[in-house]
């Protein structure tokens, strides 16, 4: 038997094979891409609910934010007037502390300070025999026109009384303590040696009665410059004199007996402490001390030292 070949056979079969894979691989590659399609449909579907669902949320969750920011900012702001208000108060009670130490800080300086130190002497206060300043202390040497006899003056008014002739003597200016403190017996001895020698109607007119002179209080103090023979008359003809018109009122000092005062004759050598604050005052007024009233002047007692 003859057996008929077909060179081209396995050709056909390679080329047919060839195709139906195609076409196999078309089939499933268009389900594959049909399904695929399908799955990125649902997935973007998926993605649009999940947007909406997250938008809604979000405005949901922005809506609450804001509610309970303003419910917070209301407590907030309530908060704050009530510290507003503590704080007011506690203002208010602060300052009533501060007052009320004020007055005590007052009282306690008043309690402390002579009440005679201000007073009018020279003729309506008295001075017993038994009032000696609190405190007195001796005037150095140096600031003293004699050391024949040690002066004293009240303690607080030395520091004064120094700072005022240091700051004369810078300018050129001599001065010195050429009276200070006299007890009730000093000024009795020395009133007695008065009426002998002027009389008694003479001796009146410039010098006190025991118990009547402000140089038992300590704060007064004759002052002298040299030039005039050892004697404070014609203190007034100095330079000295002049300078203390203008500045003893900065140390405390006032002239007592100005002439023309309703006490006694002019002494322009009696210089009494009354403190800065009153003695500027007088000063820039044109006052004397006797003019004030007794209660205008006592308002000036708690700050005599200051
Ligand atoms: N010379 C004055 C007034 C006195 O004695 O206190
Ligand atoms: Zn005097």
């Amino acid at each position: 038997m003859k057996s008929t070949t077909y060179p081209l056979l396995p050709l056909y079969i390679i080329s047919s094979l060839i195709i139906i894979a195609i076409i196999i691989g078309s089939i499933y590659s268009y389900n594959r891409s049909n399904s695929l399609s399908m799955r990125i449909d649902a997935l973007s579907s998926d993605i649009i609910t999940l947007t909406r669902s997250l938008s809604s949320t979000t405005a949901a969750l922005q809506a609450t934010i804001s509610q309970a920011t303003s419910s917070l900012s209301l407590a907030l702001n309530a908060q704050q007037q009530n510290v507003g208000a503590i704080q007011q108060q506690l203002g208010g009670f602060q300052s009533q502390v501060g007052s009320l130490s004020g007055s005590l800080n007052t009282l306690q300086k008043l309690a402390q300070t002579d009440p005679e130190l201000l007073k009018k002497y020279s003729k309506v206060y008295f001075l017993n025999e038994n009032y000696i300043p609190a405190h007195l202390s001796e005037i150095p040497l140096t600031y003293q026109y004699s050391d024949l006899k040690q002066l004293l003056i009240y303690t607080n008014v030395l520091p004064r009384l120094e700072s005022m002739i240091d700051a004369a003597s810078s300018s050129g200016v001599k001065l010195y303590a050429y009276s200070a403190y006299r007890s009730f017996d000093d000024q009795k001895a020395l009133k007695n040696d008065y009426r002998i020698v002027y009389g008694a109607g003479t001796a009146n007119s410039f010098s006190a009665d025991q118990g009547y002179s402000e140089h038992q209080l300590g704060t007064a103090v004759d002052m002298i410059t040299p030039g005039l023979g050892g004697v404070v008359d014609g203190f007034d003809r100095t330079n000295a004199y002049q300078w203390m018109l203008s500045n003893a009122y900065r140390y405390g000092f006032i002239l007592s007996y100005p002439k023309n005062n309703g006490y006694f004759t002019y002494e322009p050598w009696h210089w009494r402490f009354v403190g800065v604050k009153l003695a500027t005052e007088l000063h820039n007024q044109g006052k004397n001390f006797y003019d004030l009233d007794q209660r205008v002047i006592d308002g000036y007692l708690v700050n005599i030292f200051d």
